[in-house]
Formats: C-alpha cells, structure tokens, sequence
C-alpha cells in the first residue's frame, strides 16, 4: 500500500462522473488499500477515489469508528437535517457550513464485492453524503451557506 496524491480544487477530474466498479481485481484492492492509508495519513474522515486522480464509484469514511469502504455506493433513504461545518482534503485549510440529512442509509459493496447495508446520523450521514457527491463530481463548496472560512489556525 502506498500514499497518493490528493488533488486539488480546480482539477478536472474532481468534476467528473465516476464510473461503476464491475469486478474487484488485484488493482482495485490496491486502490482501496492506498486510499485508506491516504486518507488516514492526512487525518480525513473520508476519501473518493476521484481524489486521488481515479474516476470510479469506491469511497472510503472513517468517522471514528473503523474503516468502512463502499463500492458502487447508492443511497436508499434519508431523513432529517443537519447544519454544519464540512471541510474536504480537496481543499486543505477551509471550511464552510453545509446542510445533510441527519440520517442517510445506504447499500454498497465492500472491498471483497459483498453487497452492504448501513445506516448513519450525524457525522457518519454528512460524510457518506459528501464522498458520494465527489462520485457525481460535485465539491461541498457548491452547497456552503455564507463564506468559506479558514481552518489553517484551528486545531482540527
Ligand atoms: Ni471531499
């Protein structure tokens, strides 16, 4: 496994539609394996495979509570609202407040192809929302209320 490189806002390809995984091969395994190790190594709670240069349907989330990794994820269900800050390793030192569901189940398949159900509020439900938005090549920004504030000085 291995670090990639997170590309930036302003790189096309975190514009574009991501395609359907079909099989999980040795290659795809490795993808899976570099974006975990990459979204841990710059301390996010989630990763799409378009940000590391990759325009295809797997994301990765950990919002504190283990590794999860969704392939060809679709959402099922969503209730409730949540207003937030969100912040994205796309676009490093900024932050802004978005509206999500407060509840988001969805189904996907793991990094073995076996499909999955989960469910999530809070944290979990923003985050499954924002990775599958970089699926569609959309970022957070275009969903901030007010300006985009800066993180750089802050803790988190
Ligand atoms: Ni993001």
């Amino acid at each position: 496994m291995a670090l990639r490189d997170i590309r930036i806002q302003g790189d096309p390809v975190l514009e574009k539609k991501c395609k359907e995984v079909t099989e999980m091969t040795p290659r795809m395994k490795e993808l899976v394996g570099d974006m975990l190790d990459t979204m841990y190594e710059a301390n996010g709670v989630g990763l799409a495979a378009p940000q590391v240069g990759i325009l295809k349907r797997v994301v990765v989330i950990d919002v504190g509570e283990g590794p999860i990794v969704m392939v060809n994820p679709v959402i099922l269900e969503v209730s409730g609202e949540q207003t937030g800050n969100e912040g994205c390793l796309s676009l490093p030192g900024k932050a802004g407040q978005v509206t999500r569901p407060n509840y988001v189940k969805a189904r996907a398949y793991d990094e073995n192809m076996t499909l999955f159900e989960i469910e999530g509020t809070e944290l979990l439900a923003r985050a499954i929302c924002h990775e599958l938005d970089h699926l569609e090549g959309h970022m957070y920004t275009e969903k901030v209320e007010g300006q985009l504030i800066d993180t750089d000085s802050e803790e988190e």
